[in-house]
């Protein structure tokens, strides 16, 4: 038996809510490493429809859920959340849920600058999602940031507010937007304090024991690998790495700790926000991915960008970020079109590449090549085995198997949680 660490493989919204909540369903505890509420992931349980932003997923399975040191908390989000999914009948408690001491928060200061930065850069915005997850972690880096621990400690916050304020409100300011008092951001900070306090505690501690005692680890990341801060479409991407090596630095494990890493891939591409997509559709046959797929963001509502499978990235995507094993998600989606194209490399200024070059210039320009592969007739929707699958479904898997260079682990067909085909069982390494 292994860890099991879960990532995108492309621009986010693979489906990872439903694969961590199946694996979810084996495993003993459930770490999110990074990101923050920016992440959206949908899981599906019987009736209920659960929503989550910066809550583990294993919750909603009874799991022990842990915030890492690596995620960036919004405490009134998180509190927002917690009575949210508590007005559904989970049960979210200190003996539920920890959350690391040393992660950083998000105050208000940080969305009124992302989303004033973002007003402000007009057409060359990247599209995020507003909640201020670049400021906060430009903090942390900046060694600036109010961290959980520092709940506990006024005359911490007090200082850190002043440098903090002197940064925030010039920048505010020559945005022309409203700036921050120190007063109402102390209040604000010391009547959160002991709504958070309770959760907070060094999670590497406990990740060691639980370790220790043989329990089965799950990481759940946000994001994906195209939207890394080093690998992904730089500048059109978010703040935190999202390749599996960051869950053990975004928790406190070891490497080793980590255990196999699965990526995530739907059997097309989406995006949202701004930023390079060689395969994305504009056309009637996009328009229909959307709609059968439902692709609106989880997070902001916003209608997805879609496009034909791209494997030269998600090839790209398995090499970076470590995966070991791929889930294909969304196959039925495809279920009754004509033709499928599947993306193995670029042209990019009248050159051929196998793979999206660092650039943001050379990325503008990438132009897929395509092969063309015959559709199916029949459905894919609700399979649980492979006999269940029309056969030219079963070879648009294979062949994106044979360019992604990763075995295909698993396959979903449906957004209920048991319709999927388990190749291999990763917690078996
Ligand atoms: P930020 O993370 O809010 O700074 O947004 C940066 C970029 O990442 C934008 O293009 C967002 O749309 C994208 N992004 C952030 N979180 C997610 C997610 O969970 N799914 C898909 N895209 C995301």
């Amino acid at each position: 038996m292994t860890n099991v660490a879960v990532i995108g493989a492309q621009w986010g919204d693979e489906g990872k809510g439903k694969v961590v909540d199946w694996l979810a369903s084996r495993a003993d505890v459930v770490v999110r490493f990074q990101g923050g509420h920016n992440a959206g992931h949908t899981l599906v349980v019987g009736n209920e429809t659960y929503k989550l932003s910066l809550l583990p997923s294993g919750l909603v399975r009874g799991k022990l859920g842990v915030i890492g040191n690596g995620v960036v908390v919004d405490p009134e989000a998180l509190l927002a959340e917690i009575a949210r999914v508590q007005g559904q009948g989970l049960k979210v408690s200190p003996e539920t849920l920890r959350i690391s001491e040393s992660a950083t928060l998000i105050l208000p200061f940080h969305p009124a600058l992302d989303k004033a930065r973002e007003a402000a850069r007009g057409d060359a915005k990247i599209g995020t999602t507003g909640r201020g997850i670049g400021p906060a972690y430009e903090d942390r880096v900046a060694r600036r940031a109010i961290r959980v621990a520092d709940l506990a400690e006024p005359e911490t916050m007090a200082l850190k507010l002043d440098e903090l304020l002197r940064h925030y409100n010039t920048l505010l300011r020559e945005l022309g937007v409203e700036t921050f008092t120190k007063e109402a951001m102390l209040a604000h900070l010391l009547a959160l304090a002991p709504k958070i306090l309770p959760f907070a505690e060094p999670v590497w501690e406990r990740l060691d024991t639980l370790r220790k005692e043989g329990k089965r680890i799950l990481f759940e990341g946000a994001q994906a690998v195209m939207l890394d801060v080093d690998h992904g479409t730089y500048p059109f991407v978010t703040s935190s790495n999202t390749v599996a090596s960051a869950a053990a630095s975004g928790s406190g494990v070891g490497p080793w700790a980590v255990g196999f890493v699965l990526g995530i891939a739907k059997a097309y591409t989406t995006r949202v926000g701004s930023g390079p997509f060689p395969t994305e559709l504009f056309d009637e046959t996009g328009r229909k991915l959307g709609e059968r797929g439902f692709e609106f963001g989880t997070v902001t509502g916003r209608p997805r960008r879609c496009g034909w499978f791209d494997a030269a990235m998600v090839r790209q995507a398995v090499k970076i970020g470590g995966i070991q094993g791929l889930v294909l998600t969304k196959l039925d989606v495809l279920d009754g079109m004509p033709e499928l194209k599947i993306c193995t490399g670029y042209r990019i200024n009248g050159e051929r590449s196998r793979h999206l070059p660092a650039g943001m210039a050379a990325q503008a320009a990438a132009l897929p090549e395509y092969e063309t592969i015959e559709g199916w007739s029949g459905s894919c929707r609700g399979a649980r085995s492979w006999v269940d699958l029309p056969a030219q479904a079963i070879k648009y898997v294979r062949r994106i198997e044979e360019l992604v260079e990763a075995p295909i682990t698993l396959v979903s067909t449906s957004p209920e949680r048991d319709d999927t085909i388990m190749v291999r069982d990763p917690f078996e390494g």
